[in-house]
């Protein structure tokens, strides 16, 4: 059985996100969305709230579950039997830091993969940074994020 992780802040999650999961869980038998827990940043959403809106919006793909997670990634992925971490890739700027996110971990721990999805084009300019912004400014997300992420963050902002 092929377990894998997605890791992330996802703060919120973006369509670019969800557009990975969809298709990481079509590659293998169980994914595990995991939401940092500890983040460095200080994160708009709490983690809990991450996740619900993370649940809402994956909740018809029958193969993928969510859960929080904090400390290495690595000893994550092996409490969970997986032996995969997939990351989306939006650009060159993007390259060098999943580089060395997945040389360290497979130095970390060497039965674990990294593989990197190239993000679809239509979300190559996407984060949930940029997501936060527009909407703080009252702008429109509606073709970033998923609908009951643009509601949530409407009503944060109002
Ligand atoms: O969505 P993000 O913020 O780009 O996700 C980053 C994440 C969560 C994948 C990364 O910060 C992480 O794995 N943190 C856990 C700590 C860890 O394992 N560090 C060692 C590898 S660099």
């Amino acid at each position: 059985m092929k377990i894998a992780i997605y890791p992330g802040s996802f703060d919120p999650v973006t369509n670019g996100h969800i557009d990975i999961i969809f298709r990481a869980s079509e590659m293998v038998d169980h994914l595990i969305i995991g939401v940092l827990s500890n983040v460095k940043k200080q994160p708009l959403l709490t983690v809990e709230e991450r996740i619900d809106l993370l649940k809402a919006t994956t909740k018809y793909l029958k193969n993928v579950e969510v859960e929080a997670f904090s400390g290495l990634l690595v000893d994550f992925a092996a409490k969970k039997n997986a032996t995969i971490i997939v990351r989306g890739l939006r650009a060159m700027s993007d390259f060098e830091y999943e580089l060395q996110m997945a040389q360290t971990n497979r130095s970390l721990n060497k039965n674990i993969e990294t593989i990197f999805l190239a993000t679809n084009i239509h979300y190559s300019f996407l984060s949930s940074s940029v997501v936060k912004e527009i909407a703080m400014f009252g702008g429109d997300i509606h073709a970033l994020v998923p609908p009951v992420v643009e509601e949530y963050l409407k009503s944060k902002f109002k």
